[in-house]
């Protein structure tokens, strides 16, 4: 099926095959075509140019978009979105004054998540999270890195896992799984993590990986939760799997993990929020993705990664909406976008570049996702009328969607 979008005000992220990331000052530039065409092929994207310049073909349907914006649909590298139940209790308890650590350290948290998970069928946490993911996909998420770790067992690792699996299959949407056993450590291996560890290594991942159930590898490496030693065995093992680290680092201490994260040739480390200039350094010199994830800090009242020092050191940024029922219940990538503008003093540009070609980089997929590009897949958003890209953040809360296409073909 052949579908050309005529008249659109502005065709945005219009990019060579070539750029796979933006980073720096690049950040600040987001390319575009005003009074544009764009011309899909099947699940690709054909042509695109000035309306000018358009020749008229054959073609199955013509979509006249005046007035509206088309750019690349949300890349949102990092998520928990499959989990059972809600949090909803911690949340006013937190309200109340408690705080997300001190919630954990009662055995709340990501082993509340856990139990509640143990206790629900495959069909059940399917049913529930699908519904989140397509609530997502109205909401313009065109790919979605998703990860375990609220299973904590073997059994409830490849639960979660399976769902991934099935949510991918099943919805329009482009899916990466993360396999992440050390989100926590189960109650009964408190008082000796490294049995848990094992169990990680030996159990887990041989089982994973025959299974072909990842395609990257997550420790929550942070005080009271994996030690910098921890994460390092986790990521040999994974690598020697052919997993490839995306980690939580920095989210309350940094200790290192930005750096072990570098020397793993991690595709990503997420959270940042506790940065020095160490982690930066570091990251100066590596083709590891920072991510940020102010979502979690907006809910928690945490900290935002320092997201300007990041750009201006010259280094790239991406951002997601860490998805889960703790730190971070929304998924909203317009949300996202707004709040790296307006807490993180991220341009427009820079923010949309962050959540889109920079976001794909953070799933390996900016091959085929992120940008408008000739050959990449037609994921696109269609804006409701508005005068300028600028007004997606501005008009925080709002949803600017009109339309969303995934693979060529328009989502219900
Ligand atoms: O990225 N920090 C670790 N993991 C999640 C939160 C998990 C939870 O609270 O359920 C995060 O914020
Ligand atoms: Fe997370």
């Amino acid at each position: 099926m052949d579908i050309l979008f005529t008249n659109i005000k502005e065709l945005l992220q219009t990019r060579s095959a070539s750029e796979v990331k933006v980073k720096g000052k690049s950040m600040g530039e987001l390319p575009h075509i005003k009074n544009a065409f764009l011309r899909i092929r099947g699940e690709n994207i054909l042509d695109f140019g000035l309306m000018t310049d358009l020749i008229l073909h054959q073609t199955d349907a013509v979509v006249d978009v005046t007035g509206k914006i088309i750019l690349p649909s949300w890349c949102d590298s990092h998520s928990h979105v499959v989990y059972a139940g809600d949090r909803s209790q911690e949340f006013v308890d937190r309200l109340n004054g408690l705080s997300y650590q001190e919630i954990a350290a009662n055995g709340g948290g990501i082993l509340n998540s856990a139990e509640t998970l143990q206790n629900t069928s495959e069909t059940a946490l399917y049913a529930q999270s699908v519904q989140r993911v397509k609530e997502l996909i109205k909401l313009g998420t065109g790919a979605l890195e998703i990860k375990s770790g609220y299973g904590l067992s073997t059994e409830s690792e490849l639960k979660m896992l399976r769902v991934i699996k099935t949510i991918g299959e099943k919805l329009p949407l482009k899916v990466k799984a993360t396999f992440l056993g050390a989100h926590a450590i189960p109650k009964k291996y408190k008082t000796d993590k490294t049995v848990y560890i094992d169990l990680i290594i030996n159990t887990m991942l041989p089982e994973i990986h025959h299974q072909k159930l990842a395609d990257f590898i997550d420790v929550f490496c942070e005080k009271g939760y994996f030690s910098l030693e921890d994460t390092e065995q986790i990521l040999e093992a994974a690598t020697r799997y052919g997993l490839v680290p995306k980690i939580h680092v920095n989210q309350f201490n940094a200790f290192g993990g930005v750096g072990l994260g570098v020397r793993y040739k991690a595709l990503t480390v997420d959270h940042l929020e506790v940065l020095n200039d160490d982690d930066l350094d570091v990251l100066k010199n590596s083709d590891t993705m920072p991510v940020a994830l102010p979502g979690c800090s907006f809910f928690l009242g945490i900290p935002y990664t320092p997201g300007r020092k990041l750009i201006d050191a010259g280094l790239p940024l991406a951002i997601a909406s860490d998805m889960n029922p703790g730190s971070a219940p929304s998924g909203n990538m317009n949300f996202i976008v707004s709040l790296a503008c307006i807490k993180m003093k991220m341009t427009p540009e820079e923010a949309i570049n962050a959540a889109t070609l920079n976001g794909a980089y953070a799933m390996d997929i900016s091959e085929h996702y992120g940008s408008i590009c000739k050959g990449k897949k037609a994921n696109l958003i269609i804006t409701k009328n508005m005068s300028s890209y600028r007004q997606i953040p501005y008009l925080y809360g709002n949803t600017p969607i009109y339309k969303v296409m995934l693979h060529g073909k328009f989502v219900d």
